[in-house]
């Protein structure tokens, strides 16, 4: 047999990254799932045969430490999933709160960029492999977030995807952006628990009539890092439900 292609997910303890660790395992890679929440990391880690490691995507010596945990677990890695991500109500006509502002872009953005330098480099010395970073479809257009810190970090995660890409595409390593609409996950539960009323019309807007699940996000994700994505670089794709038409 083979084996296993080894792929970091981050934020793979929840949400979006839980299914793509989940799709992943499936499809018969290796998934080291990369976040900050132990409990709920180390639980999936059972179920799927995989690995947990702490990681704070905004600190340098964090993505050291995780990377080293994963290729002495497992050898060199085939990919990353960056999907971590923070999201706050720091709203245009609301306080002025530049704390808040800062947090959101170490994780959204920041931490991007440290996946793309530290395993970018990884997968260049293996002179093969692939990055897919989550966006967000308000960085098309923001119709989905009032959030203007959020939003503009998401903008960023389309600039870093970009210059990655160009830089690592002569050394065989691909960078691609998932960009998904409303998906239902922890991240936005507050919104559905808070409107539960609302649901069915944001639900109505959607011209697929239905909130985003993280599978579907997941298997955007899976078509970049597997050999159906191999001449994709640079590229993104929107997972919205068509919202953005
Ligand atoms: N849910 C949506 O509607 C939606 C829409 C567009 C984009 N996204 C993006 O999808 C990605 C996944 O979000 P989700 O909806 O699955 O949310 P989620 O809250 O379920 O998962 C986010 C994960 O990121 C982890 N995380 C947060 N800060 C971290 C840090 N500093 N270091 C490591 N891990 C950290 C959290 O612990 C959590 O497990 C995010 O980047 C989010 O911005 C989500």
């Amino acid at each position: 047999m083979p084996t296993p292609q080894v792929v970091m997910v981050t934020g793979g303890a929840s949400g979006i990254g839980a299914a793509t660790c989940r799709l992943l395992t499936e499809r018969g890679f290796q998934v080291v799932i990369a976040d900050l929440q132990e409990e709920l990391g180390r639980n999936l880690a059972d179920e799927l045969y995989g690995l947990f490691v702490h990681l704070d995507v905004s600190l340098p010596e964090s993505w050291t430490a995780a990377l080293d945990a994963a290729t002495t677990a497992y050898g060199p890695l085939h990919g990353l999933v960056a999907a971590a991500g923070f999201k706050s109500e720091y709203l245009l006509g609301g306080p002025l709160d530049p704390e808040l502002f800062h947090r959101t872009a170490a994780i959204n953005q920041l931490g991007i960029i440290l996946g793309v330098q530290v395993v970018g480099q990884h997968l260049r010395e293996q002179g093969s492999g692939s990055i897919v970073n989550i966006s967000s479809g308000s960085a098309m257009a923001p119709t989905q977030s009032p959030d203007i810190a959020y939003v503009s970090t998401k903008w960023g995660v389309r600039g870093i995807s970009r210059v990655a890409a160009k830089e690592l595409s002569p050394y065989g390593v691909r960078v691609n952006t998932v960009l998904p609409g409303l998906i239902r996950t922890p991240m936005i539960a507050t919104i559905i628990e808070s409107f539960p009323e609302r649901v069915a019309d944001i639900e109505a807007d959607i011209p697929l009539r239905r909130m985003g699940e993280p599978i579907d996000v997941a298997r955007a994700a899976y078509f970049f890092l597997s050999e159906l994505g191999s001449y994709c670089t640079g590229s993104e794709l929107v997972v919205d439900g068509g919202s953005l038409v």
